[in-house]
């Protein structure tokens, strides 16, 4: 059993040496899971990407972390500065000190004005009852070099009307040139809702209302649906690009089929009002939540938490749990949404090995950590089958339009196996794949784009078996480390 006592000890309460010697545990314990190029947390538990923001020059990210065990517990932002995605700084954590987050930091996002970052965040409190929470949201001030210097409050609570349930602001600049910021809220009826609040000033926030979901907007019908977090808007050639991760949405065929599922809906947002022309499952993986987008210069990027709830997984006997997702471009190409990985992870790739002949292989190299590309012939039948041996194997086929992953013999917790073992996704057609492995995870990007499936994946001593059938041709290189911690 794990140990949950203390789980509200925030950072300053760490002993000389101890989150050292977490670290080296984890580090020792886990020679299996723990990924080369993804971001897992240092100590402990990770779940959302946080306060996501480009300052000109440097790409500035959070996560929302645990430090002293793998699971759920005082929630900090963990902050990481970079300029490529591949090499990495910290910067100070925010570490939850004052009254209105004595609970924990929970998400948000970020903004850049004048050469400061601006943090929005919801603190955490828990109610004299000692069972239920409320929460606030706030504002954390940082340096553009990663100095924390300054935090306060902006809305004390949840407005009337509307539960303690009230979290992840994500600010945003509208068309009048106004600092907004959207935020998760559940109504008294214990039914989800987004609220507008317009920033007056950097100290001072006012309620615009909730924000009106329609046209096609699955929400709108969706009663089951209990809280929204994580909402985040972005743009890409002409349309908005609205995320909620809705809690509550029940499974529809292949769609929202983990314990939580994140919306997308592509149409027009205006002055609270989001009319959805389109709405996807952004991810049809079994571990993907919470994505947050921000934009550099030219990209509109999103970053997602690899995991879901409090989904119990095997890595939690090793001292840590859960990953983000790579980073993806999100892009509009005509009425398509097409998520591309970043093209900085170009420079972690060599090539290894082509093969043109279906049949069984054992790689020359690092199947593990690897980048591999299909390209089907003429839309025929295809499977994949990686990493097998006596009890273990990862499965993916192809077949008269449906795409399918089987993890179903590899290790599954309990947990896991209540929400299933396979994930399938429609296609019109399949013409190529672009395959990211990470020791415990892949993200499979069908089609240039156009669909992607995350997943988490536990086989242990993996051999580099990969055995394919079918018309194809399949690229494999390996992929290098990025340099974290
Ligand atoms: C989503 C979420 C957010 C919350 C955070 C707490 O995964 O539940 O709504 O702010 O995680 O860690």
């Amino acid at each position: 059993m794990i140990d949950k006592s203390n789980r509200f000890r925030a950072l300053g309460t760490a002993k000389p040496g101890e989150l050292e010697n977490l670290r080296q545990q984890m580090l020792a314990q886990d020679t299996d899971y723990l990924p080369a190029y993804h971001i897992a947390p240092k100590t402990g538990h990770l779940n959302d990407p946080n306060g996501m923001v480009f300052d000109g020059e440097k790409y500035h990210l959070f996560y929302q972390w645990f430090p002293f065990g793998p699971f759920h517990g005082m929630k900090h932002w963990k902050y990481l500065i970079t300029k490529d995605f591949i090499h990495f700084e910290e910067g100070d954590v925010l570490a939850p000190e004052n009254e209105f987050e004595t609970h924990g930091i929970y998400s948000g996002g970020a903004i850049c004005i004048d050469g400061f970052i601006y943090c929005f965040y919801s603190g955490n409190v828990m109610n004299e009852d000692g069972e239920t929470f409320s929460q606030n949201q706030n504002v954390a001030k940082y340096s553009t070099d990663g100095k924390l210097l300054d935090r306060w409050n902006i809305v004390p609570e949840a407005p009337t009307g509307y539960t303690g349930n009230f979290r992840d602001p994500s600010p945003f600049i509208n068309e009048e040139g106004e600092l907004m910021f959207v935020v998760g809220a559940q109504r008294e009826g214990e039914t989800g809702a987004t609220l507008l609040y317009k920033m007056t000033s950097l100290t001072q926030a006012e309620l615009v209302g909730e924000v009106s979901y329609g046209g096609k907007s699955d929400l709108a019908q969706q009663a089951d649906v209990y809280m929204h977090e994580c909402p985040d808007i972005s743009h890409s050639n002409g349309k908005d690009l609205f995320i909620l991760s809705p809690m509550g949405l029940k499974p529809q065929a292949e769609r929202y089929n983990n314990i939580f599922s994140t919306q997308l809906m592509i149409g027009q947002y205006q002055r609270g009002e989001m009319h959805a022309e389109q709405v996807i499952e952004l991810d049809k993986g079994f571990d993907f939540y919470a994505p947050q987008t921000f934009t550099d210069s030219e990209r509109n990027i999103m970053l997602a938490w690899c995991g879901n709830g409090s989904l119990s997984i095997p890595t939690e006997l090793l001292g840590w749990k859960f990953m983000l997702t790579m980073p993806r471009e999100l892009v509009m190409e005509g009425s398509k949404l097409i998520q591309r990985p970043l093209a900085e992870f170009n420079q972690l790739k060599q090539p290894l090995v082509t093969l043109e002949q279906p049949g069984r292989y054992d790689i020359d190299g690092n199947l593990s950590q690897s980048y591999i590309t299909v390209d089907v012939i003429a839309d025929q039948a295809f499977s994949l089958t990686l990493f097998e041996d006596s009890q273990y194997k990862l499965i993916l086929t192809y077949q008269d339009g449906s795409l399918l992953l089987d993890r179903s013999q590899t290790i599954e917790t309990d947990d896991m196996k209540r929400f299933g073992s396979e994930r399938t996704v429609k296609l019109e057609s399949l013409q190529q794949l672009e395959i990211f492995i990470d020791n415990s995870v892949i993200e499979i990007f069908i089609n240039g784009g156009e669909e992607v499936m995350t997943s988490r994946f536990f086989i242990p001593n993996r051999s580099h078996n990969m055995a394919f059938d079918g018309a194809a041709q399949v690229s494999i290189s390996e992929m290098s480390a990025i340099s974290l911690y």
